[in-house]
């Protein structure tokens, strides 16, 4: 099981890029996409989700060019956009039901399905009340439970953890792990927590190139020895943002303790700190931001 992407571009305009010259290589796992807003995850998405076409590059799946020939892979596709809509009149058996007809699957199997879908997703005992009603978490859940009714082998989840609680978030992230396995997971964020816990390996783009892929450690691996903790004045929080990357701070009785990217201590007072995914992504970003800049 592959899906190969190579040299992808979309420009949607003469000066404006979706993706640059994109090239990944992807099999089994989960795949934490990470990405600043605009930095073309959706993009990317929709390209595989075959929604939208490259101008220029070719996506295979198993060998099959997907632009060519997308119906082998939409036989084998589960996809949850970012713009999740649900009819608002439908219960969700109804709305799933619908999809499921839409996807050509025969009516006994879908109702199995279904079933065991609003178990998974937590929301059995919902199933006969209308969507219009759901919060935004229910209807998220509505949505991973269509992207799954084909029991998808290429599974493309877009910023499936907007608008989830934190209770919601774990529990989606179990969700993911436990679907795992022999499929690809493609999973969209610019939350590295979001991530972290699940994803095998983890891909950054920026602007609408790839900037790493990379397994989580190798990605850590890559700031240890650049992360700094200072405690300075809350009056010079300011000034120290100018300075220097500052990627979290920490209110404390004796100021503010910030937490910074830096080739060498920030200040003699500094402490050098083990680093987050966080740390290193904001580090991938910024770097990558730069390097565009100039
Ligand atoms: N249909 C479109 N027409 C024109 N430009 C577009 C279109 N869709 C996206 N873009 C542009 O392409 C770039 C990438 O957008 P995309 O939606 O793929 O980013 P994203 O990483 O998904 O961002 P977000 O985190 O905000 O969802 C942005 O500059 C965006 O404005
Ligand atoms: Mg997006």
């Amino acid at each position: 099981m592959n899906l190969l992407i190579e040299h992808v571009s979309k420009r949607y305009t003469a000066d404006v890029w979706g993706l640059r010259d994109f090239s990944i290589s992807l099999a089994p796992g989960v795949i934490g996409l990470l990405g600043p807003n605009g930095a073309g995850k959706s993009t990317l998405m929709r390209i595989l989700a075959t929604i939208s076409k490259p101008t220029e590059g070719t996506v295979t799946w198993d060998g099959t060019d997907i632009v060519r020939s997308p119906d082998s892979l939409r036989r084998e596709l589960g996809y949850l956009p970012q713009d999740f809509g649900v009819y608002p009149n439908l219960t969700p058996v109804e709305f799933l039901g619908y999809i499921a007809a839409a996807k050509g699957l025969d009516a006994p199997a879908a109702r199995r399905r279904i079933d065991e879908l609003l178990l998974l997703v937590n929301l059995d005992s919902e199933r006969t009340q209308r969507l219009g009603g759901f919060s935004g978490g229910m209807r998220q859940r509505v949505g991973i439970a269509q992207a799954l009714l084909n029991d998808p082998r290429l599974l493309i989840v877009d910023e499936p953890t907007a608008g989830l609680d934190p209770e919601e978030r774990v529990r989606f992230r179990n969700l993911l792990s436990d679907l795992s396995g022999e499929r690809v997971v493609i999973l969209s964020t610019h939350i590295v927590s979001d991530v972290e816990a699940v994803a095998t390996d983890i891909a950054v783009i920026v602007r609408g190139r790839m900037v790493a892929h990379e397994l989580p450690e190798t990605i850590l691996a890559g700031v240890r020895g650049r992360v700094w903790e200072w405690v300075v004045p809350s009056s010079d929080l300011v000034a120290v943002r100018s300075r220097f990357l500052v990627s979290g701070t920490l209110r404390r009785s004796d100021g503010v303790l910030c937490r910074i990217i830096s080739t060498g201590p920030p200040d003699p007072g500094a402490q050098s700190a083990d680093p987050s995914l966080e740390d290193a992504y904001l580090s991938l970003v910024t770097g990558a931001r730069k390097e565009g800049a100039s």
